[in-house]
């Protein structure tokens, strides 16, 4: 189904100019928000310059008084002539998809691309296995515990289930990001697609896409691509992301070495009857894609 989206040649067309317009939106809004910054400094040199020329003399004459009044007043237009970003998406004509697009590009993060040797059954366990936040990023997350499930909703291709998680420790760096007690969502959109999305503040959150693609029948490839609004200034903010997604990947290998070693046919089985509530998630997963046959059809799809 997937692949059939992909390949027809009209919609990709289309992606194609959005995403060319969308490019183009944001050039401009760079462009015009780089020149108006640069026209800051430069203005107040100008201010500063004409000042200590004015004064230089110990005696302002009206007319030096009006050329420096012309100048702070034209600095202040320069500073009232921000770009709107808003009002440069309706000077393309956006509609409201491509406006969308315009805003997830503003949103979006970093990306990240690997090729990992464990099959794509073991990423899809790991990513829905709630527990493992806690055993296996203990460092990187830092004594995160799950309190509770507080919602589990099933979807006609997936399922979604919001969990609070608290920081345990008091001396937890993460607590200058979050409070110390927030409700994390994890989606499962389809069965290569899962998204975690985490409250930082003032509504504010993280979103972290992973879409996992089976390659053979022992490797498969991931995709993480993380979305925030966040006014952190976002090259700080990309730093940060890059290295946490990482080491978050580095803490990960042990674990799916360990479950490619297992018999991951065995953990399907054992999750149809299992009432834990933190594989609520991958036990959904199992039920719509995982007999024999509906897993097949997974790996041969994206072939
Ligand atoms: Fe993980």
């Amino acid at each position: 189904m997937f692949k059939n989206l992909v390949e027809n040649p009209e919609i990709s067309e289309n992606n194609e100019q959005q995403d060319s317009t969308v490019e183009l939106t944001l050039f401009i809004s760079k462009f015009k928000t780089t020149i108006w910054l640069l026209g800051i400094p430069t203005w107040i040199y100008g201010i500063v310059d004409q000042s200590l020329d004015t004064f230089a003399d110990g005696y302002l004459s009206s007319l030096e008084f009006f050329h420096l009044l012309t100048t702070v007043l034209f600095f202040l237009s320069w500073l009232y002539l921000k770009p709107d970003i808003k009002d440069q998406q309706s000077q393309l004509n956006l509609c409201p998809m491509q406006s969308n697009k315009f805003a997830l590009k503003k949103r979006h993060m970093i990306s990240q691309e690997y090729i990992l040797p464990f099959p794509y059954l073991c990423q899809i366990y790991h990513l829905l296995n709630l527990k493992h936040l806690e055993t296996v990023h203990n460092f990187s997350l830092n004594n995160l515990k799950i309190l509770n499930i507080s919602h589990f909703q099933p979807t006609n291709i997936g399922g979604i289930i919001k969990f609070q998680t608290i920081l345990d420790s008091p001396a937890n760096p993460l607590r200058i990001w979050r409070k110390p007690i927030v409700e994390v969502d994890l989606i499962l959109h389809t069965p290569y697609t899962i998204e975690l999305s985490i409250p930082v503040y003032n509504k504010k959150r993280i979103i972290v896409i992973f879409q996992a693609f089976p390659l053979t029948d022992k490797e498969h490839q991931l995709f993480i691509d993380i979305y925030s609004d966040l006014n952190w200034p976002k090259p700080l903010l990309q730093i940060l992301l890059h290295f946490a997604s990482c080491l978050t990947l580095f803490e990960d290998l042990p674990y799916l070495r360990n479950l490619a070693d297992t018999n991951i046919e065995r953990l399907f089985k054992l999750s149809k009857f299992s009432n834990n509530a933190s594989t609520l998630l991958f036990k959904r997963f199992v039920e719509l894609y995982g007999t024999s046959g509906n897993t097949a059809k997974l790996i041969e799809g994206n072939h």
